[in-house]
């Protein structure tokens, strides 16, 4: 079958390399997942560089979200049968053809979500939901709370800024290019303003969700926060960390981070299975919907890998695994 493998960590152009993998029969528990559509979201590609080279085991096949059907059952397997559109979560592997995984980390995709959709229905909404609910933890409610979203030109921070109107905060979307300021203006409630390194804007908040880290992160610590505000990293889309002196400059905040992969893997099943209500119905109602800037065969990954990379790409990209 047609797969993906990374055998020593790089530059993701270099290291992923194409290849024909052995289709292996489901075990007992398992169930085996034609591929449809999978995502390129960053977090695929941040262990292919060796950032998380302590928790990562080479080799691997790369791929986090995506969706297929469900073509095979191991013994004792009661809860799916062939046919059945599902969403495998819980490791990487979605790049290639068919994916063998337990069926209780597959969660049923209904009929009406569409196939677009469905490959991004699993980490930005369900990352966006965490993130929204460690705010209302710190604050209780986040009515009129002056909440910051970095990156907000990013498919999650859209959702962030959608999610956070819904509550009734007063929204603030910082980005780094014209071009997503004028878009979101058009798309999302709330503010956006222009927001780089060395270009902090002057913003008073109680809150800020990153996902840049860097130095840009560390002014906005410094300048913007409020007193026992909060400060969510979740991303580094600048590759450097948050600096540790800003952190220390600021005991008057409580600093967290959060990941997806830690939650989902203390959750619990039915956890998970409302918080993937919630996402369908976020995607039926276009809160969740994230633009896709193009669908490659996943034969033509490096094509897809270097539009990843190129800062003009306006929109997700996903890979289709049967050709
Ligand atoms: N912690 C978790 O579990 C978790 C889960 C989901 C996502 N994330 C993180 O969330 C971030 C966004 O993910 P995504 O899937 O939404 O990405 P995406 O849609 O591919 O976002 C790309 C956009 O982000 C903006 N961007 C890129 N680098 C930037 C920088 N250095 N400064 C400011 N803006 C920058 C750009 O917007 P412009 O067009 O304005 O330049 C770019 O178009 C990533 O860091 C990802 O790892 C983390």
């Amino acid at each position: 079958m047609r797969s993906t493998l990374v055998s020593q960590f790089g530059d993701p152009r270099q290291v992923i390399a194409l290849v024909d993998a052995e289709r292996r029969a489901p075990q007992a528990g398992e169930v085996e997942v034609a591929l449809a559509l999978a995502a390129v979201n960053p977090s695929d590609l941040i262990p292919v560089t060796g950032a998380y080279s302590a928790r990562t085991t080479l080799p691997f096949v790369p791929g986090f979200e995506g969706f297929g059907t469900v073509t095979r059952i191991g013994a004792g397997v009661t809860s799916l049968k062939v046919g059945d559109r599902v969403i495998p979560i819980g490791a990487s592997g979605l790049w290639q053809e068919y994916v063998l995984r337990p069926a209780e980390w597959c969660f049923r995709l209904p009929d009406d979500i569409d196939p677009n959709d469905a490959a991004t229905a699993y980490v930005n909404p369900l990352t966006a939901l965490q993130l929204v609910e460690a705010l209302r933890t710190h604050f209780g409610s986040l009515a009129e709370r002056r909440i910051g979203v970095t990156a907000a030109g990013s498919a999650i921070g859209g959702m962030l800024m959608k999610l956070l109107a819904g509550e009734g905060a007063d929204i603030t979307g910082i980005v780094r290019s014209r071009r997503s300021a004028d878009r979101l203006a058009l798309e999302v409630p709330g503010r956006v303003v222009l927001g780089d390194e060395g270009q902090t804007p002057r913003l008073r908040l109680d809150a800020i969700i990153d996902a840049v880290g860097g130095p840009f992160a560390g002014d906005l610590i410094l300048r913007a926060l409020e007193p026992g505000g909060a400060f969510i990293q979740y991303g580094a889309l600048s590759g450097v960390p948050v600096p540790q002196a800003a952190i220390q400059a600021r005991p008057d905040i409580r600093f967290s981070f959060l990941w997806l992969r830690t939650w989902v893997h203390s959750a619990g099943r039915p956890a998970i299975e409302a918080a993937f209500a919630r996402s369908f119905e976020g995607l039926r109602s276009g809160l969740f919907s994230s633009r896709i800037a193009e669908i490659y065969p996943l034969s033509r990954l490096d094509t897809a890998l270097a539009h990843q990379a190129d800062p003009g790409r306006d929109g997700k990209l996903l890979l289709d695994p049967r050709c």
